[in-house]
């Protein structure tokens, strides 16, 4: 492996261990390897992806709200590693626009590696793996995991996405419901579906359960 690159993994690796918001070490390590398949599959600049991947989460929005967007510590990592400007500029115009920003809020993402990046870090929101990670970020917030009284709300400005406080299962639909038609690549949206499938078949289970639905079936 590229000494830079192992670098980079190690300095990651250090910074997210024993983060407890669904941004773990291994949240970074799973998008990092997904994006290296998918960018050998699209046949993109597999090290721009990769340095972009271990990168992405390091200034995000909700871990560090003081940076404004604005990926600071990930171009100082990229200057102290000797990156190039250009190098540098590709990998931090990724980054700063790889996050989620609301269901009505559009994507951005002109080069392929950043497609590639943004569609590996939303496969691993869905899923198993995603069912997880929004239960684990609910707790974090302090969100409870469901409240019938309130109804999903799609965000149509990332600041009232952003201030959003609704329960776990709303995110479901604020986001992670979303996510499938919010692929760039075909490898990703073949990924996808299966994941999705699952997220549907978790909350009919959930509302089943919610309702007693299956003792009344199991009973009678
Ligand atoms: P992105 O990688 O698009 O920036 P986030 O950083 O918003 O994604 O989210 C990280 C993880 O936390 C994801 O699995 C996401 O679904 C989850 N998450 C974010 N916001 C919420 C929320 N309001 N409720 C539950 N889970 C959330
Ligand atoms: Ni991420």
């Amino acid at each position: 492996m590229n000494p830079q690159l192992q670098q980079t993994a190690d300095y990651i690796r250090a910074e997210f261990e024993r983060d407890s918001t669904g941004h773990d070490w291994w949240h970074i390590y799973r998008v990092w390897q997904m994006a290296r398949k998918i960018a050998l599959l699209e046949k993109a600049d597999v090290e721009i992806v990769e340095f972009s991947a271990l990168l992405h989460d390091l200034d995000d929005w909700k871990l560090s709200p003081s940076s404004g967007g604005e990926p600071r510590r990930a171009a100082a990592w990229l200057r102290q590693i000797g990156a190039t400007p250009a190098e540098s500029e590709k990998i931090l115009a990724i980054v700063r626009r790889v996050s989620f920003k609301g269901a009505g809020v559009a994507d951005e993402m002109p080069s392929l590696e950043g497609q590639i990046v943004q569609d590996a870090d939303r496969l691993d929101a869905m899923g198993a793996i995603g069912i997880s990670r929004a239960f684990a970020y609910g707790g974090h917030a302090g969100r409870s995991l469901y409240d019938p009284a309130e109804a999903p709300v799609l965000h149509q400005a990332f600041e009232q996405y952003q201030s959003s406080r609704g329960h776990t299962i709303n995110h479901f639909y604020e986001k992670l419901l979303l996510l499938k038609g919010r692929l760039h690549t075909a490898s990703a949206q073949k990924i996808a579906a299966r994941r999705h499938a699952f997220m549907e078949e978790f909350l009919e289970h959930f509302f089943e359960e919610w309702r007693a639905e299956d003792a009344e079936a199991l009973i009678s």
